[in-house]
């Protein structure tokens, strides 16, 4: 369910020939268009595949490394850390989930080696181009390591390497080496690559049921192929271009569950990246109420009015937890005895809401039943389709990055590379 402000008729317009365009393959970057029907026109071999070196590599680990930086690893942790309890622990068959590559910090790259030792690892390396700077010096240590550990051929039986079907130093590794291989498909780019091997399968290690996020995902590209009037995902673009074009520069997607908060990291990868060239582009932010509210809130209330919320909104189904009365009621929380946490969550909501609306923060809403897989990849689906179409209206290509280049140019030119 959707609450979004009233879209002007020239803006309804400009969004639905966008949308036809991304439709219709005449856009820039048509060419990276292979996640739009992804759901329905999948490699079902590969996607078999996934599901049985999944099963494998979860009776024999305790460890996989996933190894990715940016659309490489943003959306498996996105959706894995929504789909899991906080605080769980491993160690009870699960395989522990460990990413790497994503940074340069050598004192993480430290522990990491020294957490590994004495227990069983696998790693899964991806990177689209083979080519990134941070997870293949991520992947040379730990690979080293590896094999120093099991040796050369048991190494290579551990490792998993996620990239371009034909191109890149990690394909060419791969194939010298031998390790299992998926394919990241030449039409789709990394950010928008999570329903693909790249988030697959380390989705399906860590326990996801895979099945169920691409089923939500396929209803999605079912739901949001409709007209304006039905469609929520083009509603949603008109109203976030509206509100930028009245000033609203900066679109915070907000949430009050913690485990929410990598789906926000990838979502701001996925629109920052998509949308912000050529000097133009809504700034992505993010922030987890009501932690949040305690720090940026009194910006978001008092300060400049350049900003709007979008904000995802779902119950909480935990094991309802009540506030317990207390005797001598010393820090003066009886009146709240009684109601269950979720209900004072959802008026720190409405009372936010209402505040914010006072403050002059329009907010969008985006309702969903559940915090499920299936309604994760529905959402995934939403978001990935929203940003193309959004991208369009901007006037930019939402499927290139070209100002990424600009560090590594300068970052390789200090390292004589
Ligand atoms: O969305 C993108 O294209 C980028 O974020 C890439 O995913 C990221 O730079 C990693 O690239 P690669 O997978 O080629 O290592």
């Amino acid at each position: 369910m959707w609450e979004v402000p009233e879209s002007s008729n020239e803006m309804i317009g400009r969004v639905q020939d966008a949308a036809q365009k991304l439709e219709s393959g005449v856009g820039e970057g048509a060419h990276y268009r292979g996640w739009l029907d992804l759901p329905t026109n999948h490699d079902r071999g590969e996607y078999h595949r996934i599901k049985e070196v999944a099963k494998s590599v979860r009776e024999d680990a305790d460890i996989v490394i996933i190894i990715g930086i940016g659309g490489s690893y943003l959306g498996t942790r996105a959706i894995k850390d929504a789909l899991t309890k906080p605080l769980s622990q491993t160690g009870m068959g699960e395989p522990e989930v460990i990413y790497a590559g994503h940074h340069l910090s050598t004192s993480y790259l430290q522990s990491l080696r020294a957490y590994c030792k004495n227990k069983s690892v696998y790693i899964n390396v991806i990177s689209k181009s083979g080519t990134t700077l941070e997870p293949a010096l991520a992947f040379r240590i730990l690979r080293k390591d590896l094999e120093e550990v099991y040796g050369e051929q048991e190494a290579s039986r551990r490792i998993i390497a996620t990239t371009d079907v034909k191109k890149g130093a990690l394909k060419k590794l791969a194939q010298q080496k031998g390790y299992e291989t998926f394919i990241v498909p030449n039409d789709i780019g990394g950010r928008y690559s999570v329903l693909t091997a790249v988030g697959l399968l380390p989705l399906a290690i860590a326990g996801v049921d895979i099945d169920a996020l691409m089923d939500g995902a396929k209803d999605a590209q079912d739901v949001y192929g409709t007209q304006y009037e039905e469609n929520a995902c083009y509603q949603y673009v008109a109203a976030r271009n509206n509100l930028y074009e009245r000033g609203k520069k900066i679109e915070i997607l907000m949430s009050y569950e913690p485990k929410l908060q990598y789906i926000n990291e990838w979502w701001k990868q996925l629109f920052g990246e998509s949308e912000g060239k050529d000097g133009k582009g809504l700034y992505p932010s993010s922030m987890i109420f009501t932690t949040d509210l305690h720090s940026l809130g009194q910006y978001i209330q008092e300060g400049e009015r350049s900003m709007f919320e979008t904000g995802i909104i779902f119950n909480d189904s935990a094991d309802e937890l009540i506030i317990p009365e207390d005797q001598d009621d010393y820090d003066g929380l009886n009146d709240l005895a009684g109601k269950s946490v979720q209900e004072v969550c959802v008026a720190a909501r409405e009372g936010t809401r209402a505040a914010h609306s006072e403050g002059g923060v329009p907010q969008i809403f985006l309702e969903i039943s559940q915090l499920d897989a299936y309604h994760i990849g529905h959402l995934i689906y939403f978001f990935e389709k929203s940003c193309a179409v959004s991208g369009y209206v901007l006037g930019i290509n939402p499927f290139n990055q070209p100002g990424v280049e600009a560090y590594k140019k300068e970052m390789y030119e200090l390292l004589g590379r």
